[in-house]
């Protein structure tokens, strides 16, 4: 059954759930509280990068309405989805404060169901619950159904997802929700709100655990001449572990690993639980940012002075979102100690954080006269890395690979000095 569909935030999550909706026949309007975005979004023009989501739109124009407008989203849309932007505070916990927004916008829409795709803490659903039926709204449904995609192949995500987790608090919202899935071939999970919500953060908090897992391995394997590419390639041979979430590099970053660790974390905080391996799982990954440094360090001696190039910002490749990279730490720490950071990555220009870094508009030109090359992001650009062309640009031809892009032999060969994480 086709519905129209209303959706609070043109976000990642919000934008590629619209479109992607709108893919599947659905007519659906996407709200936003900044007008850039929607001016940006009327024009055709996306608000960030996102491989096939400016064509996904393009191609359902017509079933796709962008708006400032809460009312035009209310006009006869029953089915809400908060697709709002759940950043940490200070402390680490979540800021539910767009949430809470959603809640108030949304005022009495009448008869309607409310989808929770934003990821909040365990027990969010319950207090909306609560503050819905305070204000009289019982005829609101409430599910939670938490969203999976990855930035960089979010539409390829959204439409094949590996499962679609459905948290109710009574059947018939559950049953709406899941009606909009059906021609998606995926298991269905059904549950309560608060199971749903804590399979999202465990998840994200279990991929996270896997990468500081290898990280730690590959630090051992460097003390004591293991290969860690080998060691994850052997582990992960193992069914019952598997390959994927086990290559070490520079730690993890973006908009949500970081703050939904740290959202477990504080959660069993509060709730009188010390969770120990998630708090390991997070100072790992601290630590592992700052190895770069050292590395450097053991091979230039001091860094006041030095040139050092990183190739990629974002914090993954194929997207230019810079929430929580790990370049902006390592470009900090850089500088404290002196260095003249140069940076090139294929789509992020500038960012507020890096103030004081060169951004150069090719990867030739941040590592003329450099004294190393550090590949932050494993964009594919960098595969060629070790080329001829710039050795010859390069004061000193030494590659630090924080992501172990590259072959190790085959660069050494091509006359650089190499050294990657956890290989001998
Ligand atoms: N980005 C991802 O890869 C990803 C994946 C899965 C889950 N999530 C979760 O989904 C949520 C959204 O993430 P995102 O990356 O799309 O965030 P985002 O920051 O890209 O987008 C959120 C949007 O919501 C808008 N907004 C805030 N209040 C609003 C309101 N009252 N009405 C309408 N719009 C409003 C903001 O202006 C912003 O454009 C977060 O909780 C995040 O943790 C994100």
């Amino acid at each position: 059954m086709k519905a129209l569909l209303g959706i609070f935030g043109a976000g990642w999550v919000g934008l590629v759930t619209g479109a992607c909706f709108a893919e599947r026949g659905h007519d659906v309007v996407v709200r936003d509280v900044v007008s850039e975005r929607i001016e940006d979004l009327n024009a055709g023009r996306l608000p960030f990068h996102e491989p096939g989501l400016a064509e996904l739109i393009e191609r359902n124009r017509e079933r796709l309405t962008f708006t400032l407008d809460v009312a035009e989203l209310k006009e006869g849309t029953s089915i809400f989805f908060a697709c709002v932007d759940t950043p940490p505070t200070p402390s680490g916990d979540a800021d539910l404060s767009y949430v809470w927004s959603v809640i108030d916008d949304l005022g009495d829409p009448g008869e309607a169901t409310l989808v929770m795709k934003s990821t909040v803490p365990v027990g969010t659903g319950g207090r909306i619950r609560a503050a819905l039926d305070q204000r009289g709204l019982d005829r609101v449904g409430y599910v939670a159904n938490p969203e999976f995609l990855s930035e960089g192949r979010a539409v390829k995500d959204f439409m094949n997802p590996d499962r679609v987790v459905i948290g109710s608090f009574d059947d018939a919202a559950g049953d709406r929700v899941a009606a909009l899935y059906e021609d998606f071939d995926a298991p269905v999970v059904r549950t309560t709100v608060a199971s749903a919500e804590m399979i999202k953060l465990a998840a994200n908090a279990f991929l996270a655990t896997r990468i500081s897992f290898i990280n730690e391995i590959a630090n051992v394997s460097e003390a004591v001449g293991a290969d860690v590419a080998d060691v994850a390639y052997g582990m992960g041979l193992d069914k019952r572990i598997g390959t994927s979430y086990l290559s070490p590099g520079i730690g993890y970053g973006g908009s949500c690993f970081p703050k939904d660790v740290s959202f477990l974390k504080l959660l069993a905080g509060n709730s009188g639980y010390h969770f120990q391996l998630v708090s390991a799982v997070i100072e790992v990954n601290d630590l592992q940012k700052r190895r770069v440094v050292t590395k450097l360090e053991q091979r230039l001696g001091k860094l006041r002075g030095k040139k050092i190039a990183l190739l990629g910002l974002a914090f993954k490749p194929n997207t230019d979102d810079m929430r929580e990279a790990p370049s902006l730490v390592l470009a900090s720490r850089l500088q404290t100690e002196g260095a003249d950071v140069h940076a090139w990555d294929p789509l992020v220009d500038s960012h507020p954080a890096l103030e004081g870094v060169v951004m150069e508009e090719s990867l030739l030109d941040a590592v003329r006269d450099a004294d190393a090359a550090v590949i932050v992001t494993e964009w594919p650009e960098l595969a060629t890395l070790a080329s001829e062309e710039v050795r010859a640009a390069m004061r000193t031809p030494l590659i630090i690979d924080g992501r172990n892009l590259l072959d190790p032999e085959a660069v050494r060969g091509a006359g650089f000095d190499y050294e990657g994480i956890g290989r001998s």
